[in-house]
């Protein structure tokens, strides 16, 4: 029989059966639509517990809406916004930032996926200029796509400038909670108190069915956030069933259980991958993603049975990704499988 689990992305995971319950327990009865609910009401105050009274938070279906309309909301077209050429805003959203904003996007080469104030400043020279984008904002992906996650002092750092150069600092956090795990910090700690102004913070690939938060960290960033989001066709009828399951998923700590699971399991993979020859770590594992360089011939034998993405098909670099339901049975019988195929 084939192994359930795979090792391709955590959006391959289900739903965690609280979320799952907590959703069945939201099916009754009638409450008003569109977000005037208790549900949203509860849910909305857990996010502010977490993230600070003055957080300005609002759900969408989506991690591409979170971040399309989050950045839609404090920029014009004739703005550019700055992130990591690896950043999913810039890969894998064929397009939809700059479609809906209307922006140019400055994407910075990284090796590690995270970008730094030197490469940034050259940028600005474009300011004022009319002949080119003005640069708005800087975004970072907190983990990054390379699983690496920022210290709180490298956020604070990019937001400062940002803040200098009258920018704002934009975080992708489809796993925010994977970075607060492995930094062993408060959701807020990590971001709104260390400069962050908008944040598009992840549920779905951390047990939730489907839902992600737009947090805006001062009130005015978000004035606008309900029309776009409506233009934006990310407003839900059926709100209460997106907050049933983050109030779920901010209730004793799931969110933050889920999260250091997967990212325990990561560690556990990568221990063992580290111990066979032939195989290279090729980044820090710090949240629920390993980068490993196999063996080109061995790949196909060991994707018979657990799939996974190749990132550098030149290299043969792979990600590998764990979930909040993936057991150390699972990485057993997956590095068993490794081994095997490596030996044909
Ligand atoms: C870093 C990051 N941001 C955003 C998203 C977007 O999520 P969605 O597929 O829900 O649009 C993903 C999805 O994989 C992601 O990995």
């Amino acid at each position: 029989m084939k192994p359930s689990k795979h090792f391709a992305s955590d959006n391959f995971a289900p739903v965690h059966p609280a979320i799952f319950k907590a959703i069945a327990e939201a099916n009754t009865g009638h409450v008003k639509a569109y977000g005037d609910d208790p549900y949203t009401d509860a849910a909305l105050k857990k996010l502010q517990a977490q993230f600070g009274e003055t957080a300005d938070a609002y759900f969408v279906f989506g991690g591409t809406g979170a971040n399309v309309l989050g950045l839609k909301t404090v920029t014009e077209s004739h703005h550019a916004i700055i992130c990591a050429e690896s950043a999913h805003i810039n890969v894998d959203e064929c397009g939809a930032p700059e479609k809906f904003t209307g922006c140019k996007i400055l994407a910075l080469p990284s090796p590690d996926g995270k970008i730094r104030v030197e490469q940034i400043e050259p940028l600005l020279a474009a300011v004022g200029n009319m002949h080119h984008s003005q640069p708005k904002v800087i975004s970072i992906s907190q983990p990054t796509e390379y699983g690496t996650v920022y210290t709180p002092e490298e956020i604070e750092t990019l937001a400062q400038f940002a803040h200098q150069h009258e920018l704002l600092l934009h975080v992708d956090g489809a796993r925010l909670c994977n970075a607060a795990a492995h930094l062993e910090m408060g959701l807020r700690d990590i971001t709104g108190d260390v400069g962050v102004d908008v944040l598009s913070f992840g549920g779905a690939k951390n047990g939730m069915m489907f839902g992600e938060a737009v947090i805006f960290f001062k009130r005015t960033y978000g004035k606008a956030f309900p029309f776009i989001r409506k233009q934006g066709m990310q407003l839900f009828s059926k709100m209460r069933f997106i907050a049933a399951q983050f109030d779920a998923y901010l209730t004793n700590d799931l969110w933050l259980k889920n999260a250091r699971h997967a990212n325990d399991m990561a560690q556990l993979l990568a221990k063992q991958l580290a111990a066979i020859p032939g195989i290279t770590i090729t980044q820090p594992v710090e949240a629920n993603a390993v980068f490993a360089i196999l063996p080109k011939e061995a790949i196909p034998q060991i994707q018979q049975h657990y799939f996974f993405y190749v990132w550098n098909e030149a290299t043969s670099e792979t990600r590998l990704m764990t979930a909040f339901d993936t057991t150390q049975r699972d990485v057993r019988g997956f590095v068993n499988a490794i081994q095997t195929a490596m030996k044909h």
